[in-house]
């Protein structure tokens, strides 16, 4: 079977948490800081913070910036269902905006409609490695002095018009689970250039403390541990190399795809797409999907239902016009595009679906 996902875990990670596991040393300690130093080094941003996940780097960054019960957040449907659970935990509403059937992201020119008095912040989520349109999205949060708060829990290393996503937000989020571009098993990073904010998530992630046992206010345990961070410094020095692979395996697979009858990923404006995940959309998914099980290559859908229709969110009421992302929620299928696929795989991948797609 070839896996959509595998992560790439070398000797180098290896030693280093053997390293940590005998220093004595193993919770959130001097690994955590230098992953952090180097983290926001990457990225370009004065301040990284490392967190538990993505989640909790969402949850935490929402927090400091202050929103709160009865706010409302600006965000798309068309992602994993962790970027507006975060919303909910602080109290506020996420409120759905459609995507870009280009892209994926939300819609920069949809979003103004969706403000109202309680608007408080947009999150754009930078999907499948595609960086989203930030600069509209800027615009219009300066106009209505909204915040931003970039999801890039998939695209650590995209970049938009010549800077890294991470850089664009007042903060931004990044996941290190296993299936993303790197990985420390479980773990987070929030991006910003606001010190107080840097310092504030700090203090949250670690129970509300300035220092030991001197609680100002209620924080949480998001800490990550040293031995994560060990695994994380070494994959960020593997992170370019890695996405190189996964550009070059997109390539590859939409100049032998892009005849077929399906829609290839496309790249809009100025960017370097990461390719987190390499998306076609495809008719008749379903006959797609056995067709390429039973061939033993995995393949993924991301996401079947845009999160309003999700039976949580739906109970509560939650609703949106947005046809692209119901679209989209039907016809996409990501195919595996990671730095382990061989030349082997990246082949048998071309000739299923050149196959699949006679049958279908
Ligand atoms: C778009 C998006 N946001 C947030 C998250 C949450 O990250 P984590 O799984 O590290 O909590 C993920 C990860 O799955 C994601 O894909």
């Amino acid at each position: 079977m070839i896996p959509i996902s595998k992560p790439m875990i070398g000797d180098e990670e290896i030693n280093e948490v053997i390293n940590v596991l005998k220093s004595g040393q193993i919770a959130q300690g001097p690994m955590v800081e230098k992953f952090e130093k180097k983290f926001a080094k990457y990225v370009g941003t004065k301040y990284a913070v490392a967190t538990s996940s993505g989640t909790t780097a969402l949850h935490l960054s929402l927090l400091a910036i202050g929103i709160n019960k009865g706010d409302e957040v600006i965000t798309t449907p068309f992602t994993f269902s962790a970027t507006s659970n975060s919303i909910l935990y602080v109290g506020a509403k996420p409120v759905f905006v459609d995507i870009d059937l280009r892209t994926y992201n939300i819609d920069p020119n949809k979003i103004e409609e969706a403000i109202t008095d309680k608007t408080k912040a947009i999150i754009p989520v930078h999907l499948y490695g595609h960086p989203a349109d930030m600069d509209p999205i800027l615009e219009i949060a300066e106009e209505y002095s909204l915040y931003v708060i970039e999801d890039a829990a998939q695209a650590h290393g995209a970049i938009y018009k010549g800077s890294k996503v991470g850089t664009f937000g007042d903060a931004a989020c990044f996941s290190f689970y296993p299936t993303k571009n790197i990985t420390t098993g479980e773990g987070g990073m929030v991006t910003t250039n606001n010190k107080k904010l840097a310092e504030k998530i700090k203090i949250l992630r670690n129970h509300g403390e300035v220092e030991r046992y001197n609680q100002i206010m209620l924080g949480y345990n998001f800490r990550m541990t040293d031995v994560e961070a060990a695994i994380g410094i070494h994959q960020l020095k593997k992170l370019d190399k890695f996405n190189e692979i996964r550009i070059k395996n997109a390539k590859y697979l939409t100049e032998h795809l892009e005849k077929l009858d399906i829609i290839t990923p496309e790249e809009v404006g100025n960017v370097k797409h990461v390719y987190h995940q390499y998306t076609i959309r495809v008719p008749k998914r379903d006959r797609w999907v056995k067709c390429f099980e039973k061939e033993g290559i995995n393949v993924g859908i991301y996401y079947p239902r845009p999160v309003y229709k999700q039976e949580f969110y739906r109970k509560m009421g939650y609703k949106c016009k947005c046809v692209n992302a119901e679209k989209a929620s039907k016809e996409v299928l990501s195919l595996p595009v990671h730095p382990a696929l061989t030349e082997n795989d990246l082949d048998k991948i071309v000739e299923v679906s050149k196959d699949c797609s006679k049958l279908i």
